[in-house]
C-alpha cells in the first residue's frame, strides 16, 4: 500500500488513480494522520499538493514522525514545500502563479542507484504541469537540486542520501504526457509496491468480506434507481447473500417513459436479484402538486422518497426470519474521497447525497462494495459481472428525475409531455450514433406558452428544450457541439409533429458554469 497524505488539492484524488491504473493499492488519508495510529504500515507516502501556503498560521503540516517510517516520499507541488519547510528552510511566495506547461531538465550527473530508478525511462527534457503560487528559493537541508525549468530552479529536488523526492509541478495530471512514468518509477521501482490490485481480486476479496459481515441467516436491503451504480452493487450482494438481499425501487411517477419496466426486466429478468417495484407515484405527485420552487420540488421529492422507503423497507423486515442489519448503498471512492478530505478554514463540505437522512431513522448499518472504486471501474465490474453493456454505459440520471426537468408546477400532463419528447431525443441519439459521445441527454419542459401556427391555425402551446452535455466530472462541462443539421431537424420535426401540446424545439447551448447540467 502506498499512503497518500492529502493537503487538499483538487488533483488529489487523481494520484490515487494513476496508482491504481498501475495496479498498485493507494489509501488516502487527511495530512493530519497520526502516524502512529496508522491502520497498515505503506510501502511508500506521497504528499499531495493543497491550496496553502506552508508558511502561513493556518497552514497544515503533517506529523513529523513519517520520516521515522523509513520509507520513500514523494512531495507534489505543496507537498514538496512541506518537505523544504520541515528540513530547515526555503519557501517564498512566488513573484506571479506559474499555471500551464512548463519543460523540465534533468541535471543529475549523480550515478545513485536511487536517482536512476527516479528516472527509468525518462528523456533529458520533459513536459510538466505546474500550477502553483510559492515556490522553493532555496534547497532545504540534506536536498540537491535534479531537474530544473526556466522559472524553478528546483523543480525536482531529492535528497542525497535517502529516497526523499519533491517536484514542483503535477505528475498526476494527464497534462504532464510523462507523469504516470514517474509515478511508476516511484511506486514500483523504488517503493517496490506489487502491482497485484486487480478487479477479478478486489470482487473476489469483496463478495467473501460480505459472507463474512452479514450473518448467515441475515438479510440485507438496498434502494436501486436502475443507474449503474446501484445495479452494480446490488449485483455484487447478489453474488455475496443471494435472495437475502432484497432490492426497492421506489417508483416516483418522474421516471422516463417504461423506466421502471426497463429495470425490472434488467435486475429481476436479467441479473436475478430479488426486486420490489413500489408505485409510489400517487403519493409523489400529490405532494408536488401546486409546487413549483426548485429547491422546495427537491425536498418534497427526497423526503418523500426516505419516507416511501422506510415503509417499504419495514414491511420486509417484518417478513424476514433473520435480522436485517444493512442497508446497501453504491458509494464510490471519490465521495469518500470528499468526505475524509483534508478541509481547511476555507473551504466547505458538501452536504447532498441521494438518500441521507435513512439511517439516522432505520438504525441500520451502511455497506458500501464500491467505495473503493471509480466511476470507470464501477464499469468494468459491471461488465465483468456480466450486466450489459447498454446498462453499464448508461447516461446518469438525477434522483428527482423529470421533477427537476419540468420547470415550473409538475403534473401527469406535464409529465406526458416530457416523458415522450425525452423519449424521441434519446432514442435518435441512439439510432444516429452520437450516444457514448455525450455525457449526458435529455429534454425539458419549459414553463411557458408559445406561439405558433399548424395548418392555418394559430397554436399556443409548450416549448421544449433539448439539452446534451459532455464532461468528465459533471462539476464543469460543455454543451455537445456534434449534431448534425439534418440529425437536429428530424428531432424537432419529430417532437412537434409526435407530441401533442408542444408547438417550439430549443437546443441548450449553455456550458456550466453559470448554467448546471440539469435546469432545476
Ligand atoms: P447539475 O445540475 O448540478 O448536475 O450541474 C450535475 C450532475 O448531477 C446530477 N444531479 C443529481 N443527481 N440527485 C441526483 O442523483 C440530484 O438531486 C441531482 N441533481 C443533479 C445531474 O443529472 C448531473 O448528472
Amino acid at each position: 500500500t502506498i499512503l497518500i497524505l492529502d493537503f487538499g488539492s483538487q488533483y488529489s484524488h487523481l494520484i490515487a488513480r494513476r496508482l491504481r491504473e498501475l495496479h498498485v493499492y493507494a489509501e488516502m488519508l487527511p495530512c493530519t494522520q497520526k502516524i502512529a495510529e496508522l491502520p497498515f504500515k505503506p510501502k511508500g507516502v506521497i504528499f499531495s499538493g493543497g491550496p496553502y501556503s506552508v508558511y502561513d498560521d493556518f497552514a497544515p503540516h503533517v506529523d513529523p514522525a513519517v520520516f521515522e517510517l523509513d520509507v520513500p516520499i514523494l512531495g507534489i507541488c505543496y507537498g514538496m514545500q512541506e518537505l523544504a519547510w520541515l528540513n530547515g528552510r526555503g519557501v517564498s511566495a512566488g513573484i506571479e502563479r506559474e499555471y500551464g506547461p512548463a519543460m523540465v531538465n534533468i541535471t543529475t550527473e549523480s550515478k545513485s542507484e536511487v536517482f536512476q530508478k527516479f528516472f527509468e525511462s525518462m528523456p533529458k527534457e520533459f513536459e510538466v504541469w505546474m500550477s502553483h503560487g510559492d515556490k522553493l528559493n532555496a534547497l532545504p537541508t540534506g536536498f540537491e537540486s535534479i531537474g530544473q525549468t526556466k522559472n524553478s530552479p528546483y523543480a525536482i529536488i531529492a535528497h542525497s542520501s535517502k529516497a526523499i523526492f519533491g517536484i514542483q509541478f503535477h505528475p498526476e495530471v494527464t497534462h504532464t504526457p510523462l507523469g504516470l512514468q514517474l509515478i511508476k518509477n516511484f511506486a514500483l521501482a523504488i517503493c517496490e509496491a506489487k502491482p497485484s490490485w486487480s478487479m477479478e481480486n478486489f470482487v473476489d476479496k469483496e463478495i467473501l468480506r460480505i459472507r463474512k459481515m452479514i450473518g448467515p441467516e441475515d438479510h440485507v436491503i438496498g434502494a436501486v434507481s436502475g443507474g449503474v451504480d446501484s445495479t452494480v452493487a446490488a449485483k455484487v450482494l447478489k453474488e455475496a447473500i443471494g435472495d437475502r438481499f432484497h432490492a426497492i425501487m421506489v417508483d416516483n411517477g418522474l421516471l422516463r417513459l417504461n423506466e421502471a419496466e426497463i429495470v425490472r426486466e434488467n435486475l429481476k429478468e436479467h441479473l436475478g436479484i430479488r426486486l420490489t417495484v413500489i408505485d409510489a407515484s400517487d403519493e409523489f405527485l400529490q405532494k408536488l402538486s401546486g409546487v413549483s420552487d426548485p429547491e422546495k420540488k427537491r425536498k418534497i421529492i427526497g423526503n418523500t422518497f426516505i419516507h416511501v422507503f422506510e415503509r417499504e423497507a419495514d414491511r420486509i423486515l417484518k417478513t424476514t426470519s433473520g435480522k436485517v442489519e444493512y442497508l446497501l448503498q453504491g458509494t464510490l471512492y471519490p465521495d469518500v474521497i470528499e468526505s475524509i478530505s483534508f478541509k481547511g478554514p476555507s473551504q466547505t463540505i458538501k452536504t447532498h447525497h441521494n438518500v441521507g437522512g435513512l439511517l439516522e431513522d432505520m438504525k441500520l448499518k451502511l455497506i458500501e462494495p464500491l467505495r473503493e472504486l471509480f466511476k470507470d471501474e464501477v464499469r468494468s465490474l459491471g461488465e465483468l459481472l456480466g450486466i450489459e453493456r447498454s446498462l453499464v454505459w448508461r447516461h446518469p440520471f438525477p434522483g428527482p428525475g423529470l421533477g427537476i426537468r419540468i420547470l415550473g408546477e409538475v403534473n401527469r400532463t406535464q409529465l406526458e409531455i416530457a416523458r415522450k419528447a425525452d423519449h424521441i431525443f434519446i432514442t435518435e441519439i441512439r439510432n444516429h450514433g452520437y450516444y457514448d459521445k455525450i455525457s449526458q441527454a435529455f429534454a425539458a419542459l419549459l414553463p411557458v406558452k408559445a406561439v405558433g401556427v399548424m395548418g392555418d391555425q394559430r397554436t399556443h402551446e409548450q416549448v421544449i428544450a433539448l439539452r446534451a452535455i459532455t464532461t468528465s466530472d459533471f462539476m464543469t462541462a460543455d454543451w455537445f457541439d456534434g449534431f448534425s443539421v439534418k440529425f437536429l431537424k428530424l428531432v424537432s420535426s419529430r417532437i412537434c409533429n409526435e407530441v401533442a401540446g408542444v408547438n417550439r424545439v430549443l437546443y441548450d447551448i449553455s456550458s456550466k458554469p453559470p448554467a448546471t447540467v440539469e435546469m432545476e
